[in-house]
């Protein structure tokens, strides 16, 4: 068992050194460092994002009360027993760009009543808001999720907004109250996370960013929390990749007392305008998405100095409540319906993502996964009754340890993995100690061609026991399928050794391990 006063008094030097047969080469090194209130890596930045786009909600998670497909009120049972596995701690609803079209009196009271409204974002679909406020509250209750909503600025009101804040927040006699009770709730379900707006410089209303910082401050101003026990917690909509001009406005023109996160949307994809195949890529389509996920350490540093700027005691957080990786559609199915294959680049992609945020956590908060169920970077696809779970299913779950453990931050001196003379650093890692003194740490190696040899020096930490498991597979276009639903899956991994407290393995080609010490 490894104590954290020992750690902080010793400090931990890990050094990940490539050695090729016993001849020292390039050196990789991941030292981490000394350390003294090192910040907690919020579970929150392992949440998720659910909109109504596609088969994430109609025909995803929600298949109806009458469905032949074992369900919860309605929304399948199996979705809801691997999403607890995952510990979601958070599920951001309902869009996206769906939220600022959005009215949330249409999905409460009896279903039969409920109007039918066409999804002009996603495809023209028409949908019949038999999934509405208390089924997405109720879902968050069964998963153990905290539920974060994204309202609708672009086309609703501060009335619509704040009334929805009053029925699923107060606890007493008044308007909204009571019609919640009389839709069949009693006890508000106390939601914490409000998205004000989404994308407010495209779908949300093509604003600019002094426009949209003086209607944040008209909105949050009426935003009470209802007595909500944990408060209320406003995120803005915040910028679109490299826009640093757009956190910096917000930045500076929103009041501290008004807004405690701002936003960040980024996704990996090899050309906005021909994403490239989801599993038949190559080796250059590859390599371009590496380069564009590896950025969000860029994009991190930079909306964080703009952010540091205006709040140097990190008040308010940078929450990237929408990142993944973004393909063309699969053949044959709705382009508005952006459902894709999920294979072992995503779980690079997750991998590597993760790592950032962790490395960050000091102001990176909440981040969410774009999309649960069968839309982008999914962890749960279904064919009719058929689930399956995808390679980033399985690095969610294997990263879950990180939740709420103390961040032990490391200096990464990687090797790289070039291309074409281009090159990105081959190791991504990240650690972590958790409260009861067990220490995890994340490797991805994401060179598409080679393994690489990694030592990790424990010298000074004390130890009694090590294990890790490993996600990789032969080929990095596989994935998992509803006819070979386990070809991918997380197995022990001892392919390592111990040499006087230095432990040496091999990570191969686009794989994740994760170590345990205790
Ligand atoms: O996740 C798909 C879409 O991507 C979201 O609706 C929007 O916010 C973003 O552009």
């Amino acid at each position: 068992m490894i104590s954290k006063k020992n750690i902080k008094s010793r400090g931990i030097v890990l050094i990940l050194c490539l050695l090729l047969a016993g001849v020292t080469c390039a050196q990789t090194t991941v030292t981490i460092q000394e350390k003294e209130n090192a910040p907690i890596i919020s579970k929150h930045i392992y949440g998720h994002f659910a909109e109504h786009l596609g088969r994430c909600i109609y025909g995803g998670f929600y298949v109806g009360e009458d469905s032949n497909i074992p369900n919860t009120n309605g929304v399948r049972t199996d979705i809801i027993e691997a999403l607890k596995e995952l510990k979601v701690p958070n599920l951001r609803w309902p869009g996206g760009c769906f939220a600022d079209t959005y009215h949330w009196k249409d999905g409460i009271g009896a279903k039969e009543d409920r109007p039918t409204i066409v999804n002009q974002w996603w495809g023209g679909v028409t949908e019949d808001n038999s999934f509405g406020t208390h089924d997405f509250l109720n879902l968050c209750e069964a998963l153990g999720a905290e539920p974060y909503l994204a309202a609708n600025i672009g086309s609703g009101t501060v009335k619509e907004f704040t009334d929805w804040i009053q029925y699923v927040n107060h606890d007493g006699e008044s308007p909204m109250a009571n019609l919640r009770k009389e839709n069949g709730r009693d006890k508000p379900w106390g939601v914490t996370y409000w998205g004000v707006g989404n994308e407010m410089w495209g779908c949300g209303g093509n604003m600019t960013p002094e426009y949209y910082a003086n209607l944040y401050r008209q909105y949050a101003t009426f935003m009470s929390s209802w007595n909500n026990d944990k408060g209320i917690y406003r995120i803005a909509s915040g910028a679109n990749v490299d826009d640093y001009h757009w956190t910096e406005v917000l930045m500076r023109d929103i009041p501290k007392h008004l807004i405690e996160g701002v936003a960040l949307h980024s996704y990996s994809f090899v050309e906005w305008n021909d994403k490239g195949p989801a599993a038949n890529f190559n080796e250059k389509q590859y390599f371009k998405t590496m380069e564009r996920a590896l950025n969000m350490e860029t994009l991190i540093t930079k909306h964080v100095a703009v952010m540091d700027k205006y709040d140097p005691d990190k008040k308010i957080d940078l929450i990237v409540d929408e990142w993944g990786g973004w393909y063309n559609v699969e053949e044959g199915t709705n382009p508005g319906f952006l459902y894709q294959q999920n294979t072992m680049r995503d779980a690079m992609i997750a991998g590597t993502t993760l790592n950032i945020f962790n490395n960050h956590s000091e102001r990176v908060k909440m981040a969410n996964l774009a999309q649960t169920v069968n839309v982008l970077q999914a962890v749960i696809l279904t064919d009719d009754e058929k689930m399956i779970l995808t390679p980033t299913y399985h690095v969610m779950k294997m990263y879950a340890v990180h939740q709420d453990a103390t961040l032990l931050p490391i200096d990464l001196k990687s090797d790289k993995y070039e291309f074409e003379g281009n090159s990105v650093p081959a190791i991504s890692a990240s650690a972590s100690i958790n409260k009861e003194g067990v220490a995890h740490v994340s490797l991805v190696n994401v060179d598409m061609n080679k393994a690489h040899k990694i030592t990790l020096d424990f010298q000074k930490m004390k130890q009694n026991k090590t294990t890790a498991n490993i996600l990789t597979s032969a080929k990095v276009q596989d994935h998992n399928s509803f006819e070979n639903p386990n070809k991918i899956v997380v197995k022990e991994y001892e392919d390592f050794k111990f040499k006087k407290g230095i432990l040496e393995l091999e990570v191969p080609a686009f794989s994740v391990i994760v170590f345990e010490i205790k």
